[in-house]
C-alpha cells in the first residue's frame, strides 16, 4: 500500500534476474518453536556488561529485567491485533528485508488484523513520522533480497529531548504497540533509550532490537553473531579469491585488499580463514603488540623478500579497514588533532602542525598527503574517524616501496613489487543474503514479532544454537540493558575548517559525559578463529595456499554451510 505521507513506488519483481526470482520462492525455515504455540520464560533478573550501579541509573525503569526464552506450549499467546512499526538503522546489512518479511508474517499469522509500519530513511522517519505502511504485494518483491530499499536507511541518533519527544508524538499519532530498530551497536544502545524514555511516560510502545551489522562486532553469549557478517564475508572471499588467482597467473602484483568493518577485524580475519592470504594484519593484535607502522611495514616487507628469494613476486594481503586507528602513535595523533581541531583552525602554511608534539608532527608530516587529508576529515555523528575513508592499502603500499629500495640499495633485495590497492566495501553489504543470512534475519524478524505480542520492551531479538539445523534453533530476547557499560565518547566536531563559535554548537549538542553504550565486541586474540589463523599464517606467507571460495551458493552441497568465525566460536570446528 503506497505511504499515507508519500509515494513509495517499491520494487517490481517483474524485472529480476532468474537467480532474484528464484531467491524469491527460495521457501524459509523457521525454529520449530515459532513454528507452533509458544510461551516466554524469564530468565533471573540481568546486569550490566560493566558499571551495573551507572546503568541502573540511566535506565531506572528497564535495569535488571530477566532476559527471555520462547519455549513450546500448549496455549497461544492471546493473539489481537498490533499496530508495530519498524526503522533499518546505520548501514546496510545482507539481510535487513528478511528481518522486516519475519515481523510481518509474525503479525499476519499471529495477530490478524495488525497494522505494519516502515520508516523511511532511518531514524529520522521516525522523528520525522514518514512512514509506508506495509501490506503483502509491498512486502512481497524483497524477500530474500538484498539492500535496505524497501524503507532506507540512515545514521541519525534519537538523542536530544526534543527528538525523544518527536519520537513519543510519532509512537502517540500511529498508536504503536511496537518498534524494532533493526541497528548494529549505536543503534540498540538508542534503541534501549527509547525503550526506557517510553517506559518512562507510561507509552503502550515497545521497543526490540535486532542485531545487525556486517562488521560482526555486536555479539555476545545470547547473540552469537549479528546479521549480514556471513554474506558479507563470502562476497569478499569470492572476491579474494579471484585477485589470488589473478595475482598466481600474472606473477607480478602484490594485492593490498582493504576491507570493510570499522574498528573490529572480524571481517579481515574471517576473510582469512576463508582464503589463506600471504598476509592479513588483524589491528586488535597490533595495539596489543603496540606495534608501529614501521614494525607492520618491515613484517609486510620481510615477506615480500622472503617470497621473492623464492621467485614468488606476486602476493595477496589483507588489511582491516580500522587497522590505522589501532597503531599506538597514530592513535595518539589522531587524539591530538581531535583536541587541535576542536580549539583551533587548519592553516594552509602548515604552522598548524607546530602545535602537535614532536612525535606526532613527525609522524604527521611522513605520511603521504592524501592520508594526511584523510585524517582531518569529518567525523562520523558518533565522533569517529570514517576509517572507510582513509586508504591505509596505498599508504602501506607506499611505505613498503621505499623500505624495499633501502633494502634494494643494501643489497638485501633483488625481486620485483608492484602493489595494485583495492578496497573491498560496499560491494558486500547489499547482496543476495546467504542461505543462513536469510533464514537467522527471518527468525529475528519473527522473534521480534513474538517479543512484542508478549507485551516485551528493551530487548534485543536473539537466535541461538545456530551450529544446528535451523528447526533446532533458540529464539528469545536479551536484555539490552545487560549488554551495557558506560564509556565517554569522543567529542563532535564536523570539518576542519570551523570556527570556534561552531564548535561551541557541536559541543553542547555532544554531552562530554559519560553514556551508555553496547560494548563493541572485539576479535580475541585468545579467541578461537585467530588461534586458528595464528596457526597457519606462517605456511600462508610462504607457500602459495590461496582458496578461492567462489560465489555464493544457494542449492547444491555448501549452500548452507556457516562461517568459520562462528563455527570455530560455538567450539562445532577445530
Ligand atoms: P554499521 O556499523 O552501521 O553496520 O555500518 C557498517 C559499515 O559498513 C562499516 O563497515 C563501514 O565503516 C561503515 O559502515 C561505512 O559507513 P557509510 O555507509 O556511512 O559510508
Amino acid at each position: 500500500m503506497a505511504a499515507e505521507n508519500g509515494p513509495s513506488l517499491g520494487r517490481l519483481a517483474s524485472v529480476y534476474s532468474e537467480v532474484q526470482t528464484s531467491r524469491l520462492h527460495h521457501a524459509l525455515r523457521l525454529p520449530s518453536v515459532l513454528c507452533s504455540q509458544f510461551s516466554l520464560v524469564d530468565g533471573p533478573p540481568s546486569s550490566a556488561t560493566g558499571n551495573p550501579d551507572e546503568i541502573a541509573k540511566l535506565f531506572p525503569n528497564l535495569f535488571g529485567q530477566p532476559s527471555a526464552t520462547l519455549v513450546p506450549a500448549k496455549e497461544a499467546v492471546e493473539g489481537k491485533a498490533l499496530k508495530v512499526g519498524v526503522v533499518l538503522s546505520g548501514g546496510q546489512a545482507p539481510g535487513g528485508h528478511n528481518v522486516i518479511c519475519g515481523i510481518f508474517d509474525f503479525l499476519q499469522e499471529h495477530a490478524k488484523g495488525s497494522t505494519m509500519y516502515g520508516f523511511k530513511g532511518g531514524p529520522a522517519g521516525v522523528m520525522k513520522c514518514k512512514y509506508v505502511e506495509l501490506n503483502t504485494d509491498f512486502v512481497y518483491p524483497y524477500r530474500n533480497q538484498g539492500g535496505f530499499d524497501m524503507i532506507c536507511s540512515g545514521r541519525d541518533k534519537i538523542e536530544t529531548p526534543e527528538q525523544f519527544k518527536q519520537a513519543e508524538d510519532t509512537a502517540n499519532k500511529l498508536e504503536l504497540d511496537g518498534l524494532v530498530v533493526i541497528g548494529g551497536d549505536d543503534s540498540n544502545t538508542n534503541a534501549c533509550l527509547i525503550a526506557e524514555y517510553f517506559r518512562g511516560k507510561n507509552l503502550k510502545t515497545r521497543v526490540i532490537g535486532c542485531p545487525k551489522t556486517i562488521d560482526g562486532d555486536l555479539k555476545c553469549h545470547e547473540v552469537p553473531t549479528s546479521f549480514g557478517f556471513d554474506t558479507a564475508c563470502k562476497i569478499y572471499s569470492e572476491m579474494i579469491g579471484n585477485v589470488m588467482t589473478d595475482a598466481r597467473s600474472s606473477g607480478k602484483y602484490y594485492h593490498f585488499v582493504r576491507l570493510m568493518g570499522r574498528a573490529a577485524s572480524h571481517i579481515t580475519l574471517e576473510c582469512a580463514l576463508q582464503t589463506h592470504p600471504n598476509i592479513a594484519l588483524i589491528g586488535e593484535e597490533v595495539a596489543a603488540k603496540k606495534q608501529t607502522l614501521k614494525n607492520v611495514t618491515d613484517y609486510i616487507t620481510d615477506i615480500v623478500c622472503k617470497r621473492a628469494e623464492l621467485g614468488y613476486n606476486y602476493g595477496v594481503i589483507l588489511i582491516p579497514e580500522g587497522l590505522i586507528d589501532f597503531v599506538p602513535e597514530v592513535q595518539k595523533l589522531i587524539a591530538e588533532l581531535n583536541e587541535f581541531l576542536a580549539h583551533d583552525i587548519v592553516d594552509e602554511a602548515g604552522v598548524w602542525k607546530n602545535k602537535l608534539e614532536q612525535e606526532s608532527k613527525k609522524l604527521f608530516e611522513f605520511l603521504p598527503p592524501s592520508i594526511q587529508e584523510q585524517l582531518l576529515l569529518e567525523r562520523d555523528p558518533h565522533g569517529n574517524v570514517q576509517v572507510a575513508k582513509i586508504e591505509t592499502e596505498k599508504m602501506l603500499i607506499a611505505m613498503v616501496e621505499t623500505e624495499l629500495e633501502r633494502r634494494k640499495t643494501e643489497g638485501k633485495y633483488k625481486g620485483n613489487f608492484i602493489g595494485q590497492s583495492h578496497f573491498f566495501g560496499y560491494e558486500g553489504r547489499c547482496g543476495l543474503p546467504t542461505n543462513f543470512d536469510a533464514s537467522y534475519c527471518y527468525a529475528l524478524g519473527y522473534g521480534a514479532g513474538a517479543l512484542l505480542q508478549c507485551g516485551k520492551t528493551g530487548l534485543i531479538s536473539s537466535v541461538g544454537n545456530l551450529a544446528a539445523p535451523v528447526s533446532e534453533w533458540t529464539a528469545g530476547g536479551t536484555a539490552l540493558t545487560s549488554l551495557m557499560d558506560v564509556e565517554r565518547r569522543h567529542v563532535i566536531f564536523s570539518s576542519i575548517f570551523f570556527s570556534i563559535s561552531d564548535f561551541a554548537l557541536h559541543k553542547r549538542n555532544s554531552t562530554g559525559k559519560f553514556k551508555p553504550v553496547i560494548k563493541k565486541a572485539m576479535v580475541e586474540l585468545e579467541g578461537a578463529p585467530f588461534k586458528k589463523f595464528a596457526s597457519l599464517r606462517d605456511e600462508w606467507a610462504i607457500k602459495n595456499r590461496y582458496i578461492s571460495p567462489g560465489p555464493i551458493q544457494f542449492i547444491g552441497s555448501g549452500a548452507d554451510a556457516v562461517n568459520r568465525t562462528l563455527l570455530l566460536e560455538l567450539g562445532v570446528q577445530a
